[in-house]
């Protein structure tokens, strides 16, 4: 029977509730599909800095190293903002991307049909929305040196650098003329060409990567006006190429074309190694423990660890199925409850709902 170790870093917040309902139905979708999986939960995050001092252990990294993949719920909590940068949660998460060269994000965006009321963009607008942010992960204005800040004369200066290499942009391009090959074949690169030389650089890389993708259609748009045509006309968009930190703040506004943010998954690949699947969505310390998170955010980047990480591509499918079967039957946590509609449940009936499918 193939065997595989899988780390899982249930982290703050909801963390822990939602990666309980992803690991019970994980075990009963390897049962299934004939497959073994062997997890191990490791100290990441806030819980880490409470556990072991520091929120990414070196432990927690040896073990995702020797691992086929990692699952990653949510990290941070409010009350660690005080804490140096280095020792934040946040920084846990930074180090674990670049520790494992984690480049690649890729933020699928797919409308549910039985959720398109949920959204806060009226139906005719997202009912054919099937986009990818293809997000860089390990450089630009998160890692660009020098940053810091300084005492100066006339009071503090703060500052970060937006830095990108050639290879950096031409690696990431690369995913995404791939990705877009499998799919409708077009590539929006986002920049802020018109104003930043980081940009202008991202630009012709781009268009030089494109020389080898005859068959994938290449536009551009500034940051700006794809954050609008995102809401304005999302269905426009196939693949969207861009870097981390507009990476960042893109995908959130994609997401919420879904209904929830809480029902965004992703993955963080790199070339060869252990990829890291994880909801796009936070912690959520306000609803920790109550039974109220969505689960489906990282059940869905389950599904993905499953296809990508795993190539169970049935086992995968077949989740993804059976969350689809549970939202049309009209289940909803209560972040997609819209106004008379839907069964509202909990995180752990979720759970439950899906154990009863994968019997
Ligand atoms: C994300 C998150 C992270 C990011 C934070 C938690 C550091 O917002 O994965 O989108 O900014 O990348
Ligand atoms: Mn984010």
């Amino acid at each position: 029977m193939k065997s595989y170790k899988i780390t899982l870093l249930p982290g703050d917040g909801i963390g822990p509730e939602i990666t309980k309902v992803t690991h019970k139905v994980l075990e009963l979708i390897s049962k299934k599909f004939d497959f073994d999986l062997k997890f191990t939960e490791m100290p990441f995050g806030g819980s880490a800095i409470e556990s072991n001092g520091v929120p990414f252990p070196d432990k927690t990294l040896q073990e995702c190293k020797d691992s086929d993949a990692v699952l990653l719920a949510a990290i941070g909590d409010p009350k660690y903002d005080q804490l140096p940068r280095e020792k934040r949660p946040e920084t846990g998460l930074l180090n674990l991307r670049s520790s494992l060269d984690l480049f690649a994000n890729i933020r699928p965006v797919k409308i549910f049909p039985s959720l398109t009321k949920a959204s806060s963009l009226k139906e005719e607008f997202i009912n054919k929305v099937d986009l990818v942010v293809v997000r860089e992960l390990t450089s630009g204005i998160y890692f660009g040196e020098p940053k810091g800040r300084i005492k100066t004369k006339q009071g503090e200066r703060a500052f970060n650098t937006m830095t990108y290499t050639s290879e950096e942009i031409k690696r990431i391009a690369e995913i995404a003329f791939k990705l877009a090959k499998q799919r409708n074949k077009k590539v929006c690169s986002v920049d802020k060409a018109n104003v930043l030389d980081v940009s202008q650089l991202w630009r012709e890389e781009t268009i030089f990567v494109s020389n080898n993708f005859k068959e994938i259609a290449l536009t551009h748009q500034y940051v700006d006006n794809a954050a609008m045509q995102l809401v304005r006309d999302p269905s426009q968009f196939d693949v969207i190429l861009t870097s981390n930190l507009f990476g960042d703040i893109l995908s959130d506004i994609a997401a919420m074309l879904t209904g929830s943010i809480g029902m965004l998954p992703s993955a963080s690949l790199t070339k060869d190694g252990p990829g890291v699947f994880e909801p796009v969505h936070g912690s959520a310390p306000d609803i920790a423990g109550k039974d109220l998170a969505n689960p489906i955010a990282m059940l869905l980047s389950a599904a993905m660890m499953l296809k990508i990480a795993l190539n169970e591509n049935e086992a995968g499918n077949y989740l993804e199925n059976a969350i689809s079967q549970i939202l049309d039957a009209g289940y909803r946590t209560s972040d997609l409850m819209s106004s008379g509609t839907g069964k509202q449940v909990g995180c752990a009936q979720i759970g439950e709902l899906l154990a009863e499918k994968l019997k």
